[in-house]
C-alpha cells in the first residue's frame, strides 16, 4: 500500500519503464471496462506506444514514481488526437495510476505535470474520453478544468456488453 507519507516523484518515462507501465495498463484492460483494449499486451507490444511519446513536443508520457524506491506508481500520456494534420493542434489525454495507490493525489500530480510540459507546445484542445461510469476519473477532469461535451452511447462491447464513453474538453 502506499501510504499518505510516501513522496511521489513525476518525471518523463523511458524505455526501463516499460515492464512496469505494461503492468499497471494490463491490470485495467483485464479487469475493466476503462480502456476498450481487449486483449493484454507484451511489453515487447507495448514499446512502440512508449516511444511515439518522447521527452519533448506535444506528445509525453509522465510518470509517477515512489521517490524512496522508485517504483512505478502511475503515468500519464497526451496523445495525438486523430491523424489528419488539422487535428494536431489536439491531443488526447489518459492517466492510470496503480491499483494500490490510488486516491492519494497521484492522479492529480500527474496531470499537473502533463499539463505543465505542454503548456509550451503549439495545443488548443485537450479531450478524453471516460467510460461510463468511473467517478474517479470524471472528477480528476473536472479538477482541471475539463467541460462535459457529449456521450457516444454504447460505442464499445466489452466482457460482453456495450458501454457508454463521455468526452471531456478543456482548453489549453
Ligand atoms: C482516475 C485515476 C487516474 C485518479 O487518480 P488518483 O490518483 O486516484 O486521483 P487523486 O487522488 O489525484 O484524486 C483526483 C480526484 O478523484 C477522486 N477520486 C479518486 N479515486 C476515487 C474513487 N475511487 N471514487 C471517487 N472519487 C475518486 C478524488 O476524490 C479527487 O476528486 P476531487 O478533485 O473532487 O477531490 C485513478 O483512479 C485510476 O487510475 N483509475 C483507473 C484508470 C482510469 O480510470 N483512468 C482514466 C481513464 S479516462
Amino acid at each position: 500500500m502506499v501510504s499518505e507519507r510516501t513522496e511521489v516523484q513525476v518525471r518523463p518515462g523511458v524505455e526501463e519503464d516499460l515492464d512496469a507501465l505494461t503492468d499497471i495498463y494490463n491490470h485495467y484492460v483485464r479487469e475493466t471496462p476503462i480502456t476498450f483494449d481487449t486483449a493484454a499486451f507484451t511489453p515487447e507490444e507495448r514499446r512502440p506506444w512508449l516511444l511515439s511519446h518522447p521527452e519533448d513536443g506535444p506528445h509525453r508520457l509522465m510518470v509517477a514514481t515512489d521517490a524512496d524506491t522508485q517504483e512505478i506508481l502511475g503515468y500519464a500520456t497526451s496523445s495525438p488526437y486523430r491523424a489528419k494534420a488539422a487535428y494536431d493542434t489536439s491531443v488526447e489525454v489518459t492517466v492510470y495510476v496503480a491499483p494500490h495507490a490510488s486516491r492519494r493525489g497521484i492522479g492529480t500530480l500527474l496531470y499537473k505535470a502533463l499539463f505543465e510540459a505542454l503548456a509550451d507546445e503549439d495545443l488548443h484542445r485537450a479531450y478524453a474520453g471516460i467510460a461510463q461510469p468511473n467517478e474517479a476519473s470524471t472528477r480528476l477532469h473536472e479538477r482541471f478544468g475539463f467541460r462535459y461535451v457529449g456521450t457516444y452511447r454504447e460505442v464499445g462491447r466489452k466482457f460482453g456488453r456495450y458501454w457508454d464513453v463521455a468526452w471531456y474538453e478543456k482548453q489549453l
